[in-house]
């Protein structure tokens, strides 16, 4: 069975008053690897605290200081559709929790392109959209940044880091944690699967590639609202410099478990954080920036949208799907296990 196309509603009124994508950057980047590394939270930790699945350039490494680790020049192949995009990209995994206690790996659908083996659609949005070509700094090289909390216990500050159960048909509202997502997890079964999505802020202090938290030298802009699509609000003068929005787009194929009998009998829901987190509110997406060159500047200029873009080079699906790199941490992820991979403790 397809799995079936999240059609987004990202549109908005073009000058003839007719309804146009808005422009930006929405590919597809498949699996690189399942591993318990954090480059950026934990450099040179093997293993880290907890499981991530990570896409993009194959200079992925425990350890990617900046300048020493330049990921463009370092890296041979990436596993996202733009070959020039070297950036990495990386989120919690999710597991299902059997009546017995074992654990088992969600499986991820492919992306919003069916197109894959099950990453991350990953966005880069421009400020101002197709008529207002008001300028967006691209990162720079060595750039930086973290969303949402790994310890999270309960609802964020702001919804940036959300759930939605989806249908079984095709979902046409908005993607970026506007109603009907939630912060927590869903709590019945979700006919189409669990979407996840990761909305990184939109201002930069203009100075500082990271910082001690990976947030601070980011920030949102005031006056932005969920459901806004791209950067919009003012950016506060401490962060002036108006930068992309990265999002991440990540579809769990959660329907191989519902089912009544394999769910707790006490009816509450049977999903995972590889956090330890059974209550949702720990998902988080890492950034490192990494594309070649002034390529993601041009892009941007260009407004492309989607996944063509005549200023960039493009790969097939299936040049992208041959890179991966291996497993750091030597150590089942995908079998029915007796603990989380690092033995989290549930929370
Ligand atoms: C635990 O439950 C799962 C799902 O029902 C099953 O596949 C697995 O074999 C069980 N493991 C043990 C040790 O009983
Ligand atoms: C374009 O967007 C910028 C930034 O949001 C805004 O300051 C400016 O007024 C807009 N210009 C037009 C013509 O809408
Ligand atoms: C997991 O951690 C618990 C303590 O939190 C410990 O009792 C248990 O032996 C550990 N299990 C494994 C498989 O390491």
């Amino acid at each position: 069975m397809l799995w079936k196309v999240f059609l987004l509603a990202l549109l908005a009124e073009n000058s003839h008053g007719q309804n146009a994508l808005y422009p930006m950057l929405r590919f597809q980047c498949s699996q690189l690897v399942h591993d318990r590394i954090d480059p950026l939270v934990n450099p040179g930790m093997v293993p880290s605290p907890h499981l991530h699945q990570l896409v993009g350039g194959n200079s992925l490494r425990p350890s990617m200081v900046h300048p020493a680790h330049d990921l463009p020049s370092l890296s041979t192949c990436t596993s996202c559709t733009f070959s020039e995009d070297f950036s990495n990209y990386w989120t919690a995994v999710l597991y299902f929790r059997a009546r017995n206690g074992t654990f088992k790996r969600v499986p991820q659908a492919p992306g919003l392109y069916l197109k894959g083996n099950g990453g991350i659609t990953v966005y880069y949005i421009p400020q101002g959209g197709a008529t207002n070509k008001t300028q967006v700094t691209a990162f720079k090289p060595g750039f930086r940044m973290l969303v949402g909390d790994a310890a999270g216990t309960g609802p964020g500050p702001e919804r940036k880091v959300c759930h939605r159960c989806m249908p079984a048909e095709g979902e046409m509202s908005h993607i970026n944690c506007g109603a009907p997502d939630a912060q927590s997890m869903p709590t019945g079964f979700c006919e189409g699967g669990i979407r996840t999505v990761v909305t990184f802020p939109t201002c930069w202090d203009g100075v500082n590639l990271d910082s001690p938290d990976h947030m601070s030298h980011v920030a949102y802009a005031i006056g932005a609202k969920a459901n806004d699509v791209g950067p919009t609000g003012t950016c506060p003068p401490s962060h002036p410099v108006v930068i992309p929005q990265v999002m991440y787009e990540v579809q769990w194929d959660t329907r191989q478990f519902n089912h009544k009998d394999l769910w707790p009998e006490d009816g509450s829901q049977p999903f995972v954080w590889s956090t330890g987190d059974t209550h949702g509110y720990s998902n988080h997406g890492d950034y490192v920036f990494g594309w070649k060159g002034d390529s993601l500047q041009r892009a941007m200029d260009a407004r492309c949208t989607g996944d063509t873009c005549n200023v960039l080079e493009v790969q097939s699906t299936e040049e992208a799907m041959k890179c991966t790199v291996p497993r750091v941490v030597d150590e089942d992820v995908d079998g029915w296990l007796d603990v989380l991979p690092g033995n989290r403790t549930l929370f």
